[in-house]
């Protein structure tokens, strides 16, 4: 692989210890994957959540961090495994003092501390063709997709290392060619509700796996909020990366998503393939729902003042939970403008910089859950064994509140 002259200088450890071992890990990525190259990247998004690395993880963080790493590219980092109130909700010292060291490794590190899957929301937004390392695959999907950045569904340890060494391999969605759409779905609804979003996606990941899929019949006036459900239920069902829309994103705007060559195979998606999603994603058949979870992915400001609206004169009954997920800016934000103390006063309650998914729901004895997101429907029976009933934003508020 070819290394340019600084590149060369990192490696034989002139940039310092952390650099080298860093380094040494990405090019050794590169030369597995026949990389001809790496290219500089722009900024990362990594793993720290204790759920998904373990011991192993914070060992791998630990010796970076011994060595001296600091982040050489702006880096912000996905949900933690740690609600605020972890003790009110039997997560056992031992747990949480493994993620409390994962804040402290990171933070040593000079990751971004706002702990949120939604990095596009809260400031760290880059631009069209820009090359960035990114994990997390609903927010991969999100920036290759609707933004037009360049990153690859980026594992963990290599994402910190491209943050440390500002490099990455040129190899998958970095590269022109592997960026062209290969499945048309043809979308034939005549209205398309904010639920049928992450339903499509939930289909189309099933379907397409890792190809790219094009779609057609969505309509311009869609909402960045219904694109980042589509793509997190699809980057969930499948292993969906990137995905083109016909006439909405920039590179299905700008040329022929397909560089006119003709779909591998056509996907046509009806109300009837709506409705069996719909009903194959709730698993729940006893009605024993004892939690509600809205903000998969974390909520924006904006959908955040909606909910607000849609929980006016409502309190949540006394047994049932509603836990909402956003980002710490976004609810900082949301608290100076009071729609934080105007929803608490509903009695739902906010989770924040954390997940359903990546915390350990398991712990908490939930019976069943109802949620407005098809990535945790179907993530969430299988990770935390609770059964989950998959309806609208509407449908979930009105199960769980009463009118005041
Ligand atoms: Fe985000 Fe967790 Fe959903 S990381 S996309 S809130 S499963």
């Amino acid at each position: 692989m070819k290394l340019s002259s600084l590149e060369k200088d990192m490696l034989s450890g002139s940039h310092g210890e952390a650099v080298k071992f860093a380094m040494k890990l990405v090019v050794k990525i590169g030369e597995i994957y026949k990389a001809k190259e790496l290219i500089e990247i722009s900024s990362s998004h990594i793993l720290a959540h204790y759920g998904s690395l373990h011991d192993a993880g914070i060992d791998f963080m630990e010796k970076l961090v011994q060595l001296g790493a600091k982040c050489k590219v702006p880096t912000t980092v996905d949900p933690s495994s740690l609600p605020k109130d972890w003790k009110d909700l039997k997560i056992p010292e031992e747990y949480a003092k493994k993620q409390k060291t994962l804040y402290d490794l990171t933070a040593k590190m000079g990751v971004i501390q706002n702990w949120s899957c939604t990095p596009y929301e809260c400031g760290n937004v880059p631009r069209f063709g820009q090359n960035i390392a990114w994990a997390e695959s609903s927010a991969v999907a999100y920036t290759n997709s609707v933004i037009g950045a360049r990153t690859n569904r980026t594992p963990a340890g290599l994402d910190i290392s491209a943050a440390i060494t500002g490099r990455m391999p040129k190899i998958g969605l970095y590269l022109d060619q592997n960026r062209i759409g290969e499945i048309l779905i043809k979308v034939n609804l005549s209205e398309i509700s904010d639920l049928d979003y992450h339903t499509i996606g939930y289909i189309v990941g099933k379907e397409v796996g890792t190809n790219i899929p094009v779609f057609h019949g969505i309509p311009k006036s869609c909402s960045n909020y219904n694109l980042k459900c589509l793509g997190s239920a699809a980057a969930s069902s499948g292993a969906v990366s990137m995905f083109h829309i016909i006439g909405v994103t920039p590179e299905a705007i700008m040329c022929d998503p397909f560089n006119h060559k003709k779909p591998k195979y056509t996907i046509e998606i009806d109300n009837s393939k709506i409705e069996k999603a719909t009903n194959e994603l709730s698993t729940l058949k006893k009605d024993v729902i004892d939690l509600v979870t809205i903000g998969c992915p974390h909520l924006s400001l904006e959908e955040l003042a909606n909910l607000k609206n849609l929980l006016k004169d409502k309190k949540i009954k006394k047994d049932v939970k509603f836990w909402i997920y956003t980002s710490q800016s976004v609810y900082s934000t949301a608290r100076e403008m009071g729609i934080v103390q105007e929803i608490e006063k509903t009695g739902a309650e906010f989770q924040v910089q954390t997940c359903p998914v990546i915390s350990p729901l398991y712990f908490y004895g939930f019976k069943g859950m109802m949620t407005n997101s098809a990535k945790n429907a179907n993530v969430v029976p299988t990770e935390h064994n609770i059964n989950v009933i998959y309806r609208n934003i509407f449908n979930c508020i009105s199960f769980a509140t009463k009118r005041e």
